[in-house]
């Protein structure tokens, strides 16, 4: 494993930045390409800073397809981590060609170039927002897909190019077949424990972490806990949340995977990475006013648009082929996203 050179396509984002920190700590050299879309160059200065190691950065977009041949050109990149995408469910409502076209044909894009490179190993962000609203708690990967929105079609229509591409290559008996890891992301919050790096989302945030943790630093007024008569305990909604840092021990974990026996003949696979357990809204309130200390002003509200009442994993498949489990909890989560807005009320901005 040690000095296999890994590309990280969105690098620079949130869930990326923790993924090249733990690929540095597990000693893989790391490309990242990123066109600053979502994200700051100052995270990946961030993560050098955490694991007192280089990686190096290209500053493109993925669609931009002679650049990402340069960079298979220059670096003997031996899998790659695709993160890079757009991942706003009400933008994309607003915006479905630009989401088509930065996360289809963005894929298209990377995938034509992996496949003349030789380079056949990759591990797509997938999302638990393919399932559909047919699949019953806790979601198998094998439950009904249908997912409600542009966002969530997009990593449905590339799970079904990935999956395609796989096929082809079982027909055509070839000798170096593709090894895709489909992984269905549920909730990521947290952020990692030295409170460097997080989630720094532009303008008002759409998710309900980064909205709680701005209203305990004072830069927003007030929650809205959007619906209380869901048919859950308490009647707010229910979500699988993941530690960001357990869930890029996954893609580690992936990567180890697609090197061995469960892929030996290739394919392409989904894996579910959540922890299997849900919480509610008000659980995750009530555990950001008991690990901070700090007040959480909030209202109820009417129902978001498109939002179930529950929606948790069942992991077991992860841990079975994968390897992988997570090992923080709620108050980790809570704690991690707490250290690190507090340390940086205006994330990389100085
Ligand atoms: P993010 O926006 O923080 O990171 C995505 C990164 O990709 C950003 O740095 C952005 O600048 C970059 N990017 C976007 N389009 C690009 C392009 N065409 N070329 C090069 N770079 C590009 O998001 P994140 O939360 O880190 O999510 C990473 C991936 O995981 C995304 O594909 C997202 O859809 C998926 N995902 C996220 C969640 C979540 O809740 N955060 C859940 C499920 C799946
Ligand atoms: C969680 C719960 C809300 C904000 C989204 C995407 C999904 C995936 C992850 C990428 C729900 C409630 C929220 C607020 C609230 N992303 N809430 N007040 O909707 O489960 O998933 O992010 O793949 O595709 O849809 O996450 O954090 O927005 O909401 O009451 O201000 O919090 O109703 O019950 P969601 P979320």
């Amino acid at each position: 494993m040690a000095n296999k050179t890994i590309l990280v396509t969105g690098g620079a984002g949130y869930i990326g930045s923790h993924a090249c920190v733990e690929l540095l700590e597990a000693g893989f050299q790391v490309v990242v390409v990123d066109n600053l879309v979502n994200s700051k160059a100052e995270s990946l200065a961030r993560v050098e800073k955490i694991t007192g190691k280089s990686l190096v950065f290209k500053h493109l977009d993925i669609r931009d397809k002679a650049a990402l041949q340069q960079v298979f050109a220059d670096y003997p990149i031996s899998a790659v981590i695709h993160f890079a995408g757009l991942k706003a469910v009400g933008e994309s409502c607003q915006q479905p060609l630009n989401y088509y076209h930065n996360n289809v044909y963005g894929t298209l894009v990377l995938t034509e170039v992996m496949q003349a490179a030789n380079v056949k190993q990759l591990i797509f962000s997938s999302s638990a927002t393919v399932y559909g609203a047919d699949a019953c708690n806790p979601y198998t990967e094998d439950m009904p897909l249908g997912a409600i929105n542009p966002y969530g079609r997009s990593k449905a229509m590339v799970e079904d190019i990935l999956r395609d591409l796989s096929e082809a290559d079982r027909l055509n008996q070839s000798t170096n077949p593709w090894k895709i890891a489909l992984l269905r992301y549920f909730n990521p919050i947290g952020a990692h424990s030295s409170g460097l790096i997080g989630e720094d989302p532009n303008g008002i945030p759409n998710n309900l972490l980064p909205y709680v943790s701005q209203v305990a630093i004072g830069k927003l007024a007030q929650l809205s806990v959007f619906g209380d008569d869901y048919p859950t305990p308490d009647g707010t909604g229910i979500r699988d949340y993941i530690h960001v840092v357990d869930l890029v021990k996954g893609h580690i974990k992936a990567i180890d995977t697609l090197a061995g026996e469960v892929f030996a003949q290739g394919g392409c696979k989904a894996y579910n990475l959540g922890t299997g357990q849900g919480y509610s809204v008000l659980d995750i309130v009530n555990a950001f006013e008991r690990v901070t200390g700090r007040t959480i002003n909030y209202k109820i509200a009417p129902r978001r648009a498109g939002d179930l009442a529950e929606c948790f994993a069942n992991p077991a498949l992860a841990l079975e082929e994968l390897g992988w489990q997570v090992e923080k909890g709620l108050d980790d989560m809570v704690a991690d996203t707490w250290h690190w807005q507090s340390n940086n009320p205006n994330g990389y901005e100085a």
